[in-house]
């Protein structure tokens, strides 16, 4: 049995693998420009995040009907299952969709059908996360919070994502101001590709609750110390900061020294499909790379259920966190 684990960072859309994608495209009569899977996945290499944000966006076309969505997410769940993940937190970006002329509803009741199935299927608790697209106008973010009310009660809470640097957090203070309005928490790529400061700024201006990457903190080390008193989770995801090369390799990772800094860190797999790995494959890797050894790793599982938005549950929490304390590695591997 694998480690128990919570997942907090992880696109549903970054969860297409080549094969669904190809499935999709013939149910719905897309032509994609690959001959085959093998030639999709040869695409994979990329120098940056705006080189796999490209072929991301690109391969969206093949979601077109709630059952897209549906289907999208239950494989998504299943295999997270089979890695250990106990409870999924997943961002989901609806203007990727709406762009194309998918309406909202159709994405969210999509994966809200797979989500609400989740618990028995899978065994898994879930809860929605919507990202605004930060390099669009805020205005259009501000469109697509009021396009989202009818469905405020699948969405626990706000994110931000894509192209992070010249697009500061500050850009959405209005939208995260009338998002907190309307009942929602709010979270945000911060220090991914970006630097340091927008990451205090994620804090200060839009007042998350949680850093998604926060990688560049490391930076700065008065930002460093704050994170660490103020016990801010930071949502790393370490395979695909290495396959978008904002560091060169695994080995590099700073990950040992954040968790020695007093960072509460956590890891996850952002865009498993596309980056090599779903969470569990991600805690081997650090496991393997990193030399994180057996209490590192329940010390990441342990981190990410205290970080969950599980607090209309603490019951499940505690009970998961006491699976974690309760685990034995020495009956399974790196977990
Ligand atoms: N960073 C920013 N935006 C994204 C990512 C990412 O890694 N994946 C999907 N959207
Ligand atoms: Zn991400």
């Amino acid at each position: 049995m694998p480690l128990p684990k919570a997942e907090l960072h992880l696109h549903i859309e970054g969860t297409l693998e080549p094969e669904l994608a190809f499935a999709l495209a013939a149910r719905n009569g897309v032509a994609l420009p690959y001959r085959d899977t093998e030639e999709l996945r040869r695409a994979y290499l990329f120098d940056d995040l705006q080189s796999f944000l490209d072929l991301y966006y690109g391969l969206m076309a093949v979601l077109r009907t709630e059952d897209d969505f549906a289907e999208l997410a239950d494989a998504y769940l299943a295999r997270a299952a089979a890695q250990g993940v106990r409870h999924a937190e997943i961002f989901f970006d609806p203007q990727a969709h709406t762009a194309r002329g998918v309406p909202i509803g159709t994405v969210v009741e999509g994966l809200a059908r797979a989500l609400d199935a989740a618990e028995e299927r899978h065994g898994v608790s879930t809860r929605l996360i919507m990202c605004f697209l930060r390099d669009r106008p805020a205005a259009e973010a501000m469109e697509t919070l009021e396009a989202a009310r009818p469905y405020l009660d699948r969405i626990t809470a706000v994110g931000l994502d894509s192209a992070e640097v010249g697009h500061p957090p500050s850009k959405f203070r209005e939208v995260y101001e009338a998002a907190a309005a309307l009942g929602l928490r709010k979270v945000a790529h911060a220090g991914e590709e970006g630097p340091a400061a927008y990451v205090a700024e994620a804090l200060d201006v839009l007042g998350v609750e949680r850093v998604d990457h926060g990688l560049r903190c490391m930076e700065d080390a008065e930002l460093v110390a704050r994170l660490a008193r103020e016990r801010v989770p930071l949502t790393l995801c370490p395979l695909s900061n290495v396959r978008l090369r904002a560091i060169d390799t695994l080995e590099a990772h700073p990950l040992p020294r954040m968790m020695d800094a007093g960072l509460l860190c956590t890891v996850n797999s952002d865009d498993p499909a596309y980056f090599g790995g779903y969470v569990g494959d991600t805690f081997h890797a650090v496991h393997e790379a990193l030399g994180l050894d057996p209490e590192r790793l329940r010390e990441l599982a342990r981190n990410s259920f205290v970080a969950a938005f599980l607090d209309d549950d603490e019951e499940r929490r505690a009970r998961l966190i006491a699976e974690v304390d309760a685990y034995d590695f020495a009956a399974d591997d790196a977990g």
